[in-house]
C-alpha cells in the first residue's frame, strides 16, 4: 500500500495568506529549517493505479498537479483520473472545499459520515458534482466499507471510527453544548489493504486521546495525527485568534495532556504528524521543539512525503 501526503498543514495552509506570524514571515523568506505546506490531505493506492484522496483540500489542484500518480496515465482515455474516491474526516472547510476541484463531469465516489454527507446535501455548490456521476456513500461507525469508485475495487477498505471532536466551525451553534457536536462529526479513518489486511491510521483531527482511542491505536504499524498545535494556547500567546486548541478541537503535541505523552505507551511504529498549523513552533526543523517532538519518536509531515507499508 502506497500513502503520499498531499498536504501537511492545517487550514490555511503555510504560509497563511493574510498571517504575519514568525513562522509565515520566515517561510515566505525562504529561510533555512522552513518548508510551505499546502492543506490537510492523503493520497492512498493499493496498486500505485487507483487512488483514494483522504480529505480534499482547497490546495488540491496543486497537490494533483505535484504527483504524477495522479495524472490521467498515457493510455487512458481522453478524459480520466487515477482519483476514484475521496473519504472525508469531517466537514471542515480544509476537508471538503477540494470536491470543487474534481468538478468536470469525472466519476468518483464521495464516503463520509451521515452528518457529513448532510452538510454538502444542504449546500447547492456541492451540486456541481452530479449524484448519478459522483456517489455520495455513508460511512457507517466502526463498519468496514469497501472502497470503490469509477467501476473499479481500489482494493482497500475503510473502517471510520469517531473521535473526541467538534463541529465543522461553520456549523456550530453557540448556543447548543459543544457547540452542537454529536459522535461522528469528527472521524478517524483506518484504511485496511484487502490483499495483506495491513492497515494505517489517519486522524488529522483529535481533540483528546481518550481510553478507546489509545485501545485502538495501541500496536498500530502506522499513525498519521492531528499536530495542530504544539501548545494548548499558542495562537493566543501569539496575538493570532482568541482560541485555545479545545476551543478548536485539536489536541496539543507537548505537556502531560498532549499527543507526545499519550503516544509514549501505545507501541505505535511509526508515527507522523499531519494538519501542522503555520503557528506551530515544530515546523521549524531547527527549534527545541522540533527536536522534542523527534526524540518522541515522532516524524513531521511534509508535503509530497511518501510511505510505503
Ligand atoms: C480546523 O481544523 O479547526 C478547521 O480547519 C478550522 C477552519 O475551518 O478553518
Ligand atoms: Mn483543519
Ligand atoms: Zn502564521
Amino acid at each position: 500500500m502506497r500513502i503520499r501526503i498531499l498536504g501537511s498543514g492545517a487550514g490555511g495552509g503555510f504560509p497563511q495568506w493574510n498571517c504575519n506570524c514568525a513562522n509565515c514571515r520566515a517561510v515566505r523568506a525562504g529561510a533555512p529549517g522552513f518548508a510551505p505546506r499546502t492543506q490537510s490531505s492523503l493520497a492512498v493506492s493499493a496498486d500505485g493505479a487507483n487512488w483514494v484522496l483522504l480529505n480534499a483540500s482547497p490546495d488540491l489542484r496543486e497537490q494533483i498537479a505535484a504527483a504524477a500518480e495522479l495524472a490521467p496515465a498515457e493510455g487512458d482515455p481522453v478524459r480520466a483520473s487515477p482519483i476514484k474516491a475521496v473519504a472525508l474526516t469531517n466537514g471542515d472547510v480544509d476537508h471538503v472545499a477540494g470536491l470543487l476541484n474534481l468538478r468536470e463531469a469525472q466519476p468518483f465516489s464521495v464516503y463520509a459520515a451521515g452528518r457529513v454527507l448532510e452538510a454538502l446535501a444542504a449546500n447547492p455548490i456541492f451540486t456541481i458534482l452530479q449524484t448519478q456521476l459522483v456517489p455520495r456513500i455513508e460511512l457507517h461507525m466502526d463498519q468496514t466499507t469497501p472502497i470503490k469508485g469509477d467501476g473499479v475495487d481500489l482494493g482497500l477498505s475503510i473502517r471510520a471510527f469517531p473521535v473526541p471532536g467538534k463541529i465543522a466551525l461553520y456549523l456550530e451553534d453557540k448556543n447548543a453544548p459543544n457547540f452542537g457536536t454529536t459522535a461522528g462529526d469528527t472521524l478517524g479513518l483506518e484504511v485496511i489493504e484487502t490483499r495483506t489486511g495491513k492497515s494505517f491510521f489517519y486522524i488529522p483531527g483529535c481533540a483528546k486521546i481518550d481510553a478507546p482511542l489509545a485501545e485502538r491505536l495501541r500496536n498500530a504499524a502506522l499513525v498519521f495525527f492531528d499536530g495542530t498545535l504544539f501548545h494548548e494556547n499558542e495562537m493566543i500567546e501569539q496575538g493570532l485568534m482568541g482560541k485555545t486548541g479545545s476551543r478548536m478541537g485539536h489536541i496539543n503535541m507537548s505537556g502531560d495532556d498532549g499527543s507526545m505523552a499519550a503516544f509514549g505507551p501505545l507501541n505505535v511504529a511509526r508515527k507522523i504528524y499531519v494538519h501542522i498549523n503555520n503557528s506551530n513552533p515544530a515546523l521549524d526543523s531547527n527549534s527545541q521543539q522540533h527536536a522534542a517532538v523527534r526524540a518522541a519518536g515522532w516524524e513531521i509531515g511534509a508535503d509530497g512525503m511518501e510511505v510505503t507499508l
